[in-house]
């Protein structure tokens, strides 16, 4: 039996969906505390206002459970059992609390040895603290500790799976999962190798048998989990064997460049297939049994997807992600949650450092903006060149600077192809990290540090720099099949889209290439192009 392609493995924390701000203990204890049981407490105390939310455009993608103001008990035995399960991890996040009032109050630019003692008593050993220039008291983790410690809880992970027929589903990140009669919840936890067994079984036949003893399915459930698989297999994957550069887009931020000899994925975001659905769209059946290079720009929830990695988790050869080791709340170390998961053979990449195989050479790039002005680096763009060529991605990236990109260009030059995000309003900085902050941020303060991209000017301004022969808009959230993690849905009106229609116009009318991607899109190129260097 093959895993039937509709089948969604939605991977969980605590019943929420699961994301890279759920994982490094410190950040997920802020955010189990400071995101989900906030918004279980105010659906609780108020659950048609939530109702009501949900059914208003302007409050898209904003904290409201999507349950049309019922399953009220349910709701409530989530928390119940939320606070249960998650009693030291709460305790974490007072601490945390505890902690800034502490730094604010006592550290006044004397020496902080003392302050050690007063510390609370569980962080004791976790964190170092620290001024910083400005005499400003602050402190880190000591994030590879924390996940050897009692508060990693990898028992809250667990795999919920279910058929999809549609690509419609609640905004994840406001909307806990509870029990329905067609999803199996499987307790395991992410660095489970029978994922991987699971995942395979999308290509590979397997006995029932064998995937049911695996996962110890009870006999109760057996007949749900037997509708999950099926005896037709996929289409057969078509290897490319010719000599240029391929280039296919699978929406959003998700890029294969794949040449006869190697495979590289940018962000990757796979649909599924097997329904109806009015976008065409390159989906598993499109992706090569291995992956080369699996590269992640930055650390936002539509740009890491458990629900693609942790399936295509046994086909990637190699895993880059931008460097950090920060220890602090807003910057989680990538590396270190990816082996957590069991992920193997990652590559925590530095701004202009390269890696080079076969003919091939990856490139992390500086990425400015798009974080809400605050301190954080796990943000990289990347420069891959097959051959000659030459693919710039710039994800989010929002060009604040654009002198940063002319020092970048002195070191790598023009290239052939560029993709930049232009989600250009973006949310608030309190939308993403709203939880980590110590105190409540000033409404004009918060709306005016967004996650914004580049705008048409900004876009423009790189086009000038690197002096593209093709600029693709890309990282849009705009597929139907992202609107559940980006939350966004735009008309002809929105801003993003009429600042990238006159980026790609403005290109047009210089006689370059240009397009905002939607959907999919598939590109040829010759590897022995040489750019026109200026
Ligand atoms: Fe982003």
């Amino acid at each position: 039996m093959y895993l039937k392609p509709n089948v969604v493995l939605e991977p969980l924390v605590d019943n929420w969906y699961a994301w890279s701000h759920l994982i490094s203990p410190a950040t997920a204890a802020m955010n189990i505390v400071g995101r989900h049981h906030t918004i279980i407490e105010s659906y609780l105390a108020a659950p048609s206002i939530h109702a009501e939310a949900v059914l208003n455009p302007k409050m898209r993608g904003g904290p409201f459970m999507d349950f049309g103001g019922g399953r009220v008990e349910e709701v409530e035995a989530l928390q119940q059992k939320s606070h249960q399960k998650q009693e030291k991890i709460i305790q974490f996040a007072k601490a945390v609390k505890e902690l800034d009032k502490l730094l604010a109050n006592e550290a006044k630019g004397f020496g902080l040895e003392n302050l050690y003692q007063k510390v609370p008593e569980i962080l004791k050993g976790y964190v170092e603290l620290f001024y910083d220039r400005h005499n400003n008291p602050g402190f880190r983790f000591f994030e590879s500790l924390l996940y050897k410690s009692e508060f990693y809880n990898k028992n809250s992970q667990s795999i919920a799976m279910w058929i999809t027929n549609n690509d419609e589903r609640p905004f994840c990140l406001s909307t806990p999962r509870l029990e329905e009669a067609d999803v199996l919840h499987l307790d395991i936890s992410f660095d489970n190798p029978v994922i991987d067994e699971l995942a395979k079984m999308k290509r590979v036949p397997q006995t029932l048998g064998y995937i049911e003893a695996m996962l110890g399915i009870p006999t109760s459930k057996e007949e749900l989990f037997e509708t999950f698989f099926t005896e037709t297999p996929p289409p057969a994957y078509q290897k490319y064997t010719g000599d240029k550069i391929r280039m296919r887009y699978f929406g959003h931020a998700c890029i294969l460049v794949e040449t006869k000899d190697i495979s590289i994925l940018v962000d990757p975001l796979i649909s599924y297939y097997g329904y109806h659905s009015d976008v065409n769209h390159f989906s598993d059946v499109d992706l090569p049994d291995k992956i080369d290079y699996v590269m992640i720009t930055h650390n936002h929830q539509d740009h890491i997807l458990f629900e693609t990695l942790l399936p295509l988790r046994h086909k990637i050869k190699n895993l880059i992600v931008p460097r950090t080791s920060s220890g602090r709340l807003e910057d989680p170390n990538l590396k270190l949650m990816f082996e957590t998961i069991g992920f193997e053979n990652i590559i925590a990449m530095d701004e202009m450092e390269t890696v080079r195989f076969s003919d091939a050479e990856i490139t992390g790039l500086p990425f400015i903006g798009e974080h809400s002005d605050l301190n954080i680096l796990t943000k990289t763009c990347y420069l891959v060149k097959i051959g000659e060529f030459k693919l710039l991605f710039l994800a989010d990236s929002r060009i604040v600077e654009a002198a940063l990109y002319d020092h970048i260009h002195r070191e790598v030059g023009n290239v052939d192809v560029m993709f930049l995000g232009m989600e250009c309003d973006g949310a608030p900085l309190t939308w993403l990290y709203g939880p980590l902050l110590t105190k409540k941020l000033a409404r004009d303060m918060d709306s005016s540090r967004r996650l914004a991209g580049s705008d048409c000017e900004k876009g423009m301004a790189l086009v000038d720099i690197f002096n593209p022969k093709e600029t693709y808009v890309y990282a849009m959230g705009q597929e139907p099949w992202c609107e559940f993690i980006s939350s966004i849905k735009y008309t002809d009106e929105s801003n993003p889209i009429v600042q990238s229609d006159k980026l790609v116009k403005i290109c047009h009318s210089r006689g370059m290439e240009a397009e905002r991607l939607y959907g999919e899109k598939e590109l040829l190129y010759d590897k022995q192009i040489n750019t026109v260097e200026s």
